[in-house]
């Protein structure tokens, strides 16, 4: 199992300096449009979800799922105050399960695959909730995890049925988007 971001960590990434380097409407915006159901597994204090409930509207829904209590309540507060908390569904998971059971049309996974316990089953869960045209993206922090280990991690999104379709350049990450097939 990869080593789990402390919450008291997240604030090092989570910030405003953050969003000058990586804005989540450009990086999103070729996947998600108005009125979308999108999880963002990992989601961490929201730097991306709160992002992604403006992208999807009033209409939308972000499925945001963490395992560590701390980070879903500061993604509540932060939800409330961008007045988009009624779109967010916030919920705890545990590690060796998302417990999601809904179809999506967009999922991401952002800095977060390379910290679950067992990376197969995690983007099996993902790939489950995928509606047929759904597209998926993971990005993995360059800093942790070299160019073999994000190629393991395709390797084994391939082998539960998710196929590479592209591959987006993100500041300091890995990434690609897959999609079922
Ligand atoms: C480095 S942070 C990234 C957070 C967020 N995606 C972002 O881009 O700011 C990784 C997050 O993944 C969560 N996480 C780690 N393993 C997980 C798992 N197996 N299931 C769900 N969340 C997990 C951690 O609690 C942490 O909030």
């Amino acid at each position: 199992m990869g080593h789990v971001c402390p919450w008291w960590h997240a604030f090092a990434f989570d910030n405003q300096l953050r969003r000058l380097f990586l804005k989540p409407e450009r990086i999103f915006s070729p996947h998600v449009d108005p009125g979308m159901t999108v999880l963002d597994a990992g989601c961490g204090m929201g730097f991306n979800a709160i992002a992604l409930a403006r992208m999807v509207g009033p209409e939308g829904r972000v499925i945001a799922v963490d395992l560590q209590p701390k980070m879903l309540d500061v993604l509540g507060a932060r939800a409330r105050r961008a007045r988009v908390l009624d779109r967010i569904d916030a919920r705890r998971c545990e590690a060796d399960s998302l417990d999601v059971t809904e179809k999506v049309d967009f999922a991401v996974a952002f800095w977060v695959v390379h910290e679950a316990p067992d990376i197969p089953r995690f983007l099996a869960e993902i790939g489950f909730c995928l509606k047929p045209t759904a597209k998926f993206m993971i990005a993995e922090p360059k800093a942790h995890v070299s160019a073999d280990d994000f190629g393991d991690t395709l390797a084994a999104a391939d082998r539960v049925g998710m196929r590479l379709h592209s591959q987006p350049r993100i500041r300091f990450s890995r990434a690609a988007v897959l999609q079922r097939g």
